[in-house]
C-alpha cells in the first residue's frame, strides 16, 4: 500500500485499519504451523547478509553466517519493537477523544508489535535449540527503549519510519525473490511485512503531524536527536557484530588468518550497517518524507553525520 499525498489523513488511517483487519495473522496457525527452521538453507539472503563478499568462506560457512545474522535480524526487530510500541501507545493519547478511526489504527499497530515481539522471542527459543550454544544479544530492549524515548518525539518517529520502511524494502527486494532460504524464516518476514506496511504509513502520518506542531528551533534540535539516535543504533551494531563474529569463529571448526578474521569483522559490521542504517536512509520514500520536513542545512547535517557509516 503506497502513501499518496492527495489522500486526506483521515482516509489513510481508515485504510490502515481496513488492511490491518484483512491481513491479521496468528503466530502458530499462520506463521509457524508446526514447522522448524531448515538449517540446510540460508536465513538471510546475500543481498542483506553480504556473505558473498567474504569469498574465502566455504558455502557451508557462508550459510552458517547468514543464519547467525538472521537470528540477530529477528532479535533486533524484537528489540526495537519495545520502544516503538511504547511510543505508539503514547501517541494514541492524542486521538483518545478525537478521530476514533485513527485511535483504532494506533491500537492495532500497538497490538501487532506486541505479537511481533512474541513471535521474535519464539524464534530466538527455536534457533537456540537448533544452533550451537554461546550466541548472545548484547542490548536489552528496555535499556534501548529508555534511551530512545528520552529523545524528542519527532526524532523517534523519524527513526521508526526509517525502520518500518526498510523492513518492507528488505522483504520485497531481497527476502521474497530469494529461492533458497529456510521456508519458515522466509514466512516469518512475509507475515511481518504484511502488518509493517500499515505501520510505515502511520509513522509518516504521526511524524508529519508532530512536525506541524514544532517551532523551527524545536525542529532543529530534533534533527540533532535523530542524528544521536542513528549513532546509538550504530553503537549497538558494533557490539552485536563483534559478538556474532566471535560466535561464528568459535563454531567454524577451522582457523582463519588474521587478515581473514579482520575481513570477517569488517564484513559483519558493514552488513549490519547496511541492514539497519544504510538501506533505510537510502529508501526513496524515507528520503522523500525527510526532505519535506527538514531544510537544506538540516539535511546537510544529517548527510554529513551518516557519511562515515555509508
Ligand atoms: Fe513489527
Ligand atoms: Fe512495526
Amino acid at each position: 500500500m503506497q502513501v499518496s499525498h492527495n489522500v486526506p489523513a483521515a482516509d489513510r488511517y481508515a485504510r490502515c485499519v481496513q488492511v490491518s483487519r484483512r491481513v491479521s495473522w496468528d503466530i502458530d496457525d499462520d506463521v509457524i504451523r508446526g514447522r522448524e527452521f531448515d538449517y540446510s538453507h540460508k536465513f538471510l539472503p546475500d543481498g542483506l547478509s553480504l556473505v558473498h563478499e567474504l569469498d574465502f568462506l566455504q558455502p557451508d560457512e557462508q550459510r552458517f553466517l547468514s543464519q547467525i545474522q538472521g537470528r540477530t535480524y529477528a532479535n533486533i526487530f524484537g528489540l526495537v519493537e519495545r520502544y516503538i510500541n511504547a511510543k505508539v501507545l503514547e501517541l494514541s493519547q492524542r486521538h483518545w477523544l478525537g478521530d476514533q478511526v485513527a485511535l483504532e489504527a494506533l491500537i492495532r499497530f500497538s497490538e501487532e508489535e506486541m505479537k511481533h515481539q512474541e513471535l521474535f522471542r519464539r524464534i530466538e527459543r527455536m534457533t537456540a535449540e537448533g544452533m550451537p550454544d554461546g550466541y548472545r544479544v548484547v542490548a536489552d530492549p528496555n535499556d534501548v527503549a529508555r534511551v530512545v524515548l528520552s529523545k524528542s518525539t519527532w526524532s523517534v518517529l523519524g527513526l521508526t519510519c526509517h525502520i518500518e520502511l526498510f523492513t518492507q524494502q528488505h522483504y520485497k527486494q531481497s527476502i521474497k525473490p530469494c529461492a533458497d532460504l529456510s521456508e519458515l524464516y522466509k514466512d516469518v518476514f512475509l507475515y511481518h511485512w504484511r502488518e509493517e506496511s500499515q505501520h510505515a504509513i502511520l509513522d509518516e502520518l504521526e511524524w508529519r503531524a508532530e512536525d506541524a506542531r514544532l517551532t523551527d528551533i524545536e525542529r532543529d534540535e530534533a534533527v540533532d536527536d535523530l542524528i544521536a539516535l542513528v549513532g546509538a543504533v550504530d553503537s549497538i551494531l558494533k557490539v552485536q557484530s563483534e559478538a556474532d563474529t566471535d560466535y561464528f569463529l568459535a563454531h567454524a571448526n577451522r582457523a582463519f588468518t588474521p587478515a581473514e578474521e579482520a575481513r570477517l569483522r569488517d564484513g559483519m559490521l558493514k552488513a549490519y550497517r547496511w541492514q539497519y542504517i544504510v538501506s533505510g536512509v537510502q529508501d526513496p520514500r524515507f528520503v522523500g518524507i525527510l526532505a519535506d520536513l527538514v531544510n537544506d542545512r538540516q539535511m546537510a547535517r544529517i548527510t554529513a553525520a551518516l557519511a562515515p557509516l555509508m
